[in-house]
């Protein structure tokens, strides 16, 4: 395992469109792996491979209660509406509030390749959505006006 650079601002890659999986392979769960480590090396809640410069579609999640790894994941259903204080490592000493939905029905694959079905809610539901985001190129602050968007100086004061 190793921790790799995380990207941030405004790298060109974060605005990519990540492709699916095809086959997981070694290099696939060496990825996962990375991934993780880098998350938790972080202080992180959630990383999507883009983030480490790598384009394709898996996240990994840890919001409390243990790692979720996710590959190819899809947001099949969402439910309600929560607004929270966001941040991302990719735009560190960046906070602004979002609203996402409060329940998502989240499918993908483990690294054994076997389908996932995730009913998630509150926390993890915008973990999900957030990675699921960056998936598509889409970072958080797209959401906000630049004057509800919160920088960490302002956040100090
Ligand atoms: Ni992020």
């Amino acid at each position: 395992m190793a921790i790799r650079i995380i990207r941030t601002g405004e790298d060109p890659i974060l605005r990519e469109i990540s492709k699916p999986v095809k086959e997981i392979n070694k290099g696939i769960e060496k990825l996962l792996d990375d991934m993780a480590e880098t998350m938790y090396d972080a202080d992180g809640i959630g990383l999507a491979a883009v983030q480490i410069g790598v384009p394709k579609r898996v996240i990994v999640m840890d919001v409390g209660n243990g790692l979720i790894e996710l590959i190819n994941p899809e947001i099949l259903e969402r439910h309600g509406t929560q607004t929270a204080v966001e941040g991302c490592l990719s735009l560190p000493g960046i906070r602004g509030e979002v609203t996402r939905a409060q329940r998502v029905v989240v499918r993908g694959l483990n690294r054994k390749g076997e389908t996932v079905t995730i009913d998630a809610t509150d926390l993890l539901a915008r973990c999900v959505q957030h990675e699921v985001d960056h998936l598509d190129g889409i970072l958080f602050t797209d959401y906000l006006r630049p004057d509800q968007i919160q920088r960490e100086k302002e956040l100090q004061r």
